[in-house]
């Protein structure tokens, strides 16, 4: 395990979530308020690599203490979807935690946290959690968030689906844990990849009680980086 000594050179494009929670601080949503917090962020081998990405760099800065457990498939989607590098992405994190440590402080109930976002999170590790094999620290600090009743959110990438992945995400739903399939939201007109990324990051992130200011929401004023809903046109039904 290693705790991030200083800052990192950052290889990372600009994001503007990152930028926004910077904005953020003084307004009540800054580090402050999480201070003490801790979230365990899980990045598996799926389509999307990005999302887990997002959530490491929209929450630093905010107080909430990352715990960054990263598998070996992960390793290769990045390496396939991004141009960063495995220790860009470790530089992001509070604490980064080997995959096959299991003795880390994420494997123990008693190291409390607000609980576990896998994004993105592929079928291998989705059904290992649902079956309790828990043979990786990523799976085992899973099932630790589902017994000590914490949150568990995983962003489950595949499609088509076929009835045995349905099942297991029933079967985990059952079990405690949310199922937040990384889905676009098109009503709050995205107009980047960067707008779709920030909107499922920030309403994965919603359910921890984190708000970074990456949700346009319905209903809010577009001042406020709500998204108002459009008005009708004559003729419309
Ligand atoms: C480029 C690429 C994209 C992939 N996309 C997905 C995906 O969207 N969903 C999925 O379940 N597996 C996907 N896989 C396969 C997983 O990486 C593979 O099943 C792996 O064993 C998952 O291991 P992990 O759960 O330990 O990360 C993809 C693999 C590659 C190389």
């Amino acid at each position: 395990m290693g705790r991030r000594q200083a800052q990192p050179q950052r290889a990372l494009p600009p994001v503007r979530g990152v930028a926004m929670v910077a904005a953020m601080s003084g307004t009540g949503k800054g580090p402050g308020q999480n201070a003490g917090k801790r979230l365990i962020v899980g990045l598996s081998g799926a389509s999307g690599i990005v999302y887990g990405v997002r959530v490491l760099e929209a929450l630093r800065g905010t107080g909430v203490e990352t715990h960054l457990v990263m598998t070996k498939s992960a390793e290769v989607t990045l390496a396939y979807e991004m141009t960063a590098k495995v220790a860009d992405i470790r530089a992001l994190a509070d604490v980064v935690h080997p995959v096959h440590d299991i003795g880390a402080a994420i494997s123990s109930g008693s190291f409390r946290t607000e609980g576990m976002i896998i994004a993105p999170c592929s079928v291998r590790t989705m059904s290992e959690i649902a079956a309790g094999t828990t043979a990786s620290l990523m799976t085992r600090a899973a099932d630790v968030v589902l017994k000590e009743r914490r949150r568990l959110v995983l962003l489950v990438r595949e499609t088509p689906l076929h009835t045995g992945h349905l099942r297991t995400m029933t079967r985990l739903s059952e079990m405690g844990a949310i199922v937040a399939p990384p889905v676009p939201a098109f009503y709050q007109r995205p107009e980047t990849v960067d707008d779709i990324v920030n909107q499922t990051v920030g309403r994965a992130l919603d359910l921890f009680g984190f708000d970074l200011g990456l949700v346009k929401r319905w209903g809010e004023p577009a001042a406020a980086g709500g998204v108002g809903k459009p008005a009708r046109k004559s003729g419309d039904a």
